[in-house]
């Protein structure tokens, strides 16, 4: 098959290769997956760099941990029937070498949803890190209940733009951050009821004007380092800080005013879901796209030799959505 993988660590247009590799034979309860869109993540990006929490170590290594395809052959004790089902993929490349930048993966059954046919492959291949992230992060700690108020850092983001999404349809009033018109735009159409431009304006104040000086019941932070100097100010008593992400690694949290507002923190990390949460989350994403409300966003589509390009754009983080790379 052709794949794309590295083999070292480093710059993107350093390390990565595309060239042939054996087909994967699927074991005792996996199927292959013929892959005709595998999705780049920032994850993806600080794995190749060496920068994630979330790296192996493995002599050779295909990168991205979601796609989409077609199962075209399975293992022993997987129903045969399987066989041509259109699939979404979850952890290809969690504490595995061999992801979906390829034409084939080999993984377990479980790990090959049944993508609606709705869907098209390319959001298929948005699903296992951003659709789920943001699923968790809306649902986590009893989940979000109709009528309160959510702030979203980021809503235009890949993960953030499907909360604004989800905390929508559970009923909330949601205030989302973003830089730019362009991006501002892109959180308006989630269905954001006000929009900051965090860039031009003052969020805490905004935040605290829209909820009548309350606060917000939930947070979705993208950026913790960043923004846990006011992240407090916000908060209403007794909320609850969700956190999938940071620029840095540490970050100082004032004991002060999180005890005294009662302050939730919930970090969490989609790799792990524990197996029943998994198991619901999948569900539950998989009925918001049977129902088709669900916006998904490709933000550049790239082919199989164009990895490093794919790679550097996610690296720059200047798109406004997802970066697939499409296998013929
Ligand atoms: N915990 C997990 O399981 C998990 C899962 C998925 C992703 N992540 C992590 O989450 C981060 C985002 O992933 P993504 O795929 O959504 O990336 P993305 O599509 O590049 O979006 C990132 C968004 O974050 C916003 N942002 C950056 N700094 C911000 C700040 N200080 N305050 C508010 N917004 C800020 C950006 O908007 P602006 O234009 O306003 O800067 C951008 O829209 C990455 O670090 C990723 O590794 C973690």
């Amino acid at each position: 098959m052709r794949a794309a993988f590295y083999e070292k660590l480093g710059p993107a247009s350093d390390v990565l290769q595309v060239g042939a590799l054996p087909d994967p034979v699927p074991a005792a309860g996996e199927v292959r997956v013929k892959i005709m869109a595998s999705g780049v993540n920032p994850s993806d990006v600080k794995m190749r760099l060496g920068t994630g929490s979330a790296t192996n170590e493995f002599p050779r290594i295909i990168p991205h941990s979601d796609g989409a395809g077609i199962i075209e052959a399975v293992g022993e004790g997987v129903p045969p029937a399987r066989i041509g089902e259109r699939v979404w993929i979850w952890n290809a490349r969690w504490k595995r070498a061999f992801g979906t930048a390829a034409e084939f993966v080999t993984l377990p059954a479980h790990q090959a949803v049944p993508l609606p046919d709705n869907t098209d492959f390319k959001a298929g291949a948005c699903l296992g890190i951003p659709a789920l992230t943001a699923w968790q992060a809306v649902e986590t700690d009893g989940g979000i209940e109709a009528g309160q108020w959510v702030l979203v850092a980021g809503g235009a983001g890949a993960v953030g733009h499907y909360a604004v999404q989800m905390a929508k349809a559970k009923g909330a009033r949601v205030i989302t951050t973003v830089s730019g018109a362009e991006k501002a735009a892109h959180a308006r159409r989630a269905g954001a009821d006000l929009v900051i431009d965090r860039r031009a304006e003052d969020v805490v104040a905004a935040v605290r004007s829209a909820t009548g000086g309350a606060g917000v019941a939930r947070v979705i932070e993208v950026d913790f380092a960043g923004n846990i100097a006011w992240l407090p100010q916000v908060v209403a008593d007794y909320g609850l800080i969700v956190i999938y992400g940071s620029s840095q690694r540490e970050a100082p949290v004032s004991f002060g005013a999180s005890i005294l507002g009662n302050i939730g923190y919930r970090f969490f990390i989609v790799y792990n879901q524990p197996v029943a949460l998994r198991a619901r989350a999948i569900a539950a994403l998989n009925a918001q796209l049977q129902a088709g409300k669900l916006q998904h966003t490709i933000a550049a589509t790239y082919t199989l030799d164009q990895i490093a390009a794919a790679h550097e754009t996610v690296e720059a983080g200047r798109q406004i959505g997802n970066v697939v790379v499409t296998l013929p």
